[in-house]
């Protein structure tokens, strides 16, 4: 499973990228708001530092012709700039023009297995089903997962799932054992990711005996 980082904060992708770990950024207005930064400044930065892998930066206009106008000029700001489309009727005739022009689409705010259907059909390059928002409605955003998996593998369908709004560690696992493309995951549960209290009681062993035994290397 690829990981991404869910996040427009530089510092937490440079720290996750040079552990050798990273696959991809997905942004959003919310997480660029977070940053206090001016929206093109932190996004352009992202695309530079992160040339090569895929970042997803999301358009704002709701009409069709607004989004295709927006994710024309996101696409020039870099290579891998990917444009995050919200999945409406508005955005999937949006995707339908930028997948013939070549342009790469994340298809958001996802809810619903048909939802990925029909941005499978206009040709998406991902598709990103939300889970933490799911559940927090009082369902099972897990389950929307497992049913996007299993309709894309029935239809031999090429665009990548990106399992979003991952709230903690357990997300991340369940993503994993049903062999989903991509989790996008924020910054604290990749730093959950690698904690395990049987790995700090075993290192503090290992350390306390290789010391009273006299081990230099
Ligand atoms: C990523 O593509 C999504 O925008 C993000 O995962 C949403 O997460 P949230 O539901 O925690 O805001």
């Amino acid at each position: 499973m690829k990981i991404f980082i869910d996040t427009a904060d530089i510092n937490e992708i440079r720290e996750i990228k040079e552990l050798g770990i990273l696959d991809g950024v997905t942004t959003n207005p919310s997480l660029v708001k977070k940053t206090g930064r001016p929206w093109k400044e932190a996004v352009s930065e992202i695309l530079k530092e992160c040339a090569g892998l895929p970042v997803s930066v999301e358009v704002v206009a709701t009409d069709t012709e607004g989004m295709v106008r927006e994710a024309r000029e996101l696409a020039k700001l870099g290579d891998n700039a990917v444009i995050k489309i919200p999945c409406t009727e508005a955005g999937i005739r949006a995707v339908r023009t930028l997948s013939a022009e070549g342009i790469k689409t994340n298809v958001t705010l996802v809810f619903s297995p048909l939802q990925a259907l029909l941005a499978a059909k206009v040709g998406a390059t991902y598709v990103s089903p939300f889970i933490g928002r799911i559940d927090d409605i009082g369902y099972d955003g897990m389950m929307v997962i497992e049913e996007v998996v299993n309709l894309y593998e029935v239809y031999g369908v090429e665009t990548e799932i990106i399992a979003a709004s991952i709230r903690h560690v357990d997300h991340v696992r369940r993503c994993a054992e049903l062999g989903v493309d991509i989790a996008t995951i924020p910054y604290k549960v990749i730093k959950q990711m690698f904690r395990h209290p049987l790995t700090d009681v075993g290192l503090e062993r290992f350390l306390r005996d290789a010391e009273e035994a006299g081990i230099k290397i």
